[in-house]
């Protein structure tokens, strides 16, 4: 039964080109479709900044699904009430506070630093892999601080087990199928939770609780009392993953692009020359001090953000920028077509960190930045995520000029799938003179 007030559709066929090339059609959708619009019947993508943070706001409209990565809040009896919920999760993230990385920037920096001195200079190298590594170090390092040595491994197979049940196929198998991927990452979750276990009971038998990100789940918060020990437990997988998993495909966005920007590079090397020579001397003024290396990190975050379509499913019928959203459908939020809009941004797909030192693409204007997301359930480690990339940023500027590998091949492929990224970056650095 046709309606008016349905949102526009790209002509039929458009679903097979999204299985070739979801960007160019997710483009496509917002150019000649407008704001919101139709993938298929019962798939709506909300493609400019208004209608995305309307949906990622209204969160009893248009609800997360749990991920099997990231359980709801649980407690030993009886089913919690939204409030309860938020003062959990409140409870859960306490470490990611802006002020608490910044209190850590002094453990952050020399792990950068160490990544960038382990960079082999005047070779095309495969740069991802290493990042990975290097944000893994400072992530577990943050979450566990002097257990991180015993966690790091099952963290990397946790990724890759995310890895591979991300990956895209064929069948949609139902959700409890146990798929050898879904049993290969309850296998990962399961040893990376029975490594943690004893991690958990030894600080809070000691009462030495520790002052990293497990130490503050551990202490009761005047909210939410005591975590259950569980809720510790079934949290710390995905947070651990979170740490490098998305930044790594951020930095490799940035890095290609101090390559292709030599002139901006050279500006974050600039910025950079007045940090410390002892990167454990680095604190949060420094950090701050990075003005244009955080607005280069924030501008390649604009255009290429790594979680560029995010997923949402309606509870009931309701409206969305004047259209009838069916109960049980799908929304898709896409920050990449909101953030190259040219009425949120001029000339919407040049690169120009300067415009976040302008005071016209203010960070302050609603919906002009969506790439950490936005609502209840918004980035919790975006002051971590920006901390470590602008620290990776300056550091590698300074030391080198990065360089894509000569050829008329591009040195790397974009993924869509598991969130924007550029699949076997390679790039070469070579000692800035
Ligand atoms: C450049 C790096 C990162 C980007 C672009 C990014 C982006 C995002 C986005 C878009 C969301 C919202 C997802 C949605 O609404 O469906 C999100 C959620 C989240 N992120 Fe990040 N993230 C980054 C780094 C991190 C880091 C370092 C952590 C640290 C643990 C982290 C922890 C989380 C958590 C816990 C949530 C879930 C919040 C919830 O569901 O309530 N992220 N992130």
């Amino acid at each position: 039964m046709g309606r008016t007030n349905e949102p526009p559709r790209l002509p039929e066929g458009s679903f097979a080109a999204w299985s070739r090339d979801r960007l160019a059609v997710a483009r496509r959708g917002a150019d000649e479709c407008g704001d919101v619009w139709q993938l298929e019947p019962g798939v709506y993508v909300a493609a400019a900044a208004g209608p995305c943070e309307a949906v990622l706001r209204r969160a009893h409209d248009f609800p997360k699904a749990p991920s099997p990565l990231f359980p709801p809040p649980k407690r030993s009896s009886g089913a919690p009430t939204p409030e309860e919920r938020a003062h959990a999760h409140a409870a859960r993230m306490r470490g990611l506070r802006p002020q608490e990385v910044a209190a850590r920037v002094g453990e952050i920096a020399p792990r950068t630093a160490r990544f960038v001195d382990e960079w082999p200079t005047d070779q095309d190298v495969e740069i991802l892999p290493p990042v990975r590594h290097a944000l893994a170090e400072i992530g577990v390092r943050y979450l566990f601080s002097e257990d991180a040595p015993a966690l790091l491994p099952l963290a990397a197979q946790l990724f890759l087990a995310r890895e591979v049940l991300v990956r895209p196929s064929r069948w949609a198998w139902p959700r409890w199928i146990p798929t050898p991927a879904r049993r290969f990452r309850t296998r990962q979750q399961v040893a990376f939770t029975d490594a943690l276990r004893p991690i958990v009971r030894r600080r809070r038998s000691s009462g030495r609780l520790g002052d990293d990100m497990l130490g503050q789940m551990l202490r009761p918060s005047s909210r939410y009392g005591l975590l259950p020990e569980e809720a510790v437990l079934d949290t710390l997988p995905a947070i651990t993953v979170a740490t490098f998993e998305t930044p790594s495909r951020a930095a490799g966005w940035i890095l290609l692009h101090l390559a292709r920007h030599p002139e901006a590079a050279g500006r974050v090397a600039a910025e950079a020359a007045l940090l410390p020579a002892d990167p454990a001397a680095t604190t949060g003024t420094h950090l701050d001090g990075l003005r244009y290396t955080q607005a280069l990190v924030r501008e390649v975050l604009r255009l290429y953000p790594p979680s560029w379509l995010l997923t949402r499913r309606a509870t009931r019928e309701t409206q969305l920028a004047g259209y009838t959203i069916d109960a049980g459908s799908t929304v898709l939020v896409c920050p990449y077509t909101a953030q190259r809009d040219p009425r949120e941004h001029a000339e919407p797909d040049r690169f120009r960190p300067e415009r976040w030192l302008d005071d016209a693409d203010s960070p302050a204007k609603p919906g002009a930045f969506l790439s950490f997301g936005t609502g209840p359930h918004g980035c919790e480690g975006a002051a971590l995520a920006m901390a470590m990339l602008t620290l990776l940023t300056a550091q590698t500027a300074r030391r080198y000029d990065v360089s894509e590998p000569s050829g008329p091949e591009p040195g790397y492929q974009v993924a869509t799938f598991e969130g924007l990224a550029t699949v076997g970056l390679r790039l070469r650095a070579t000692l800035r003179s």
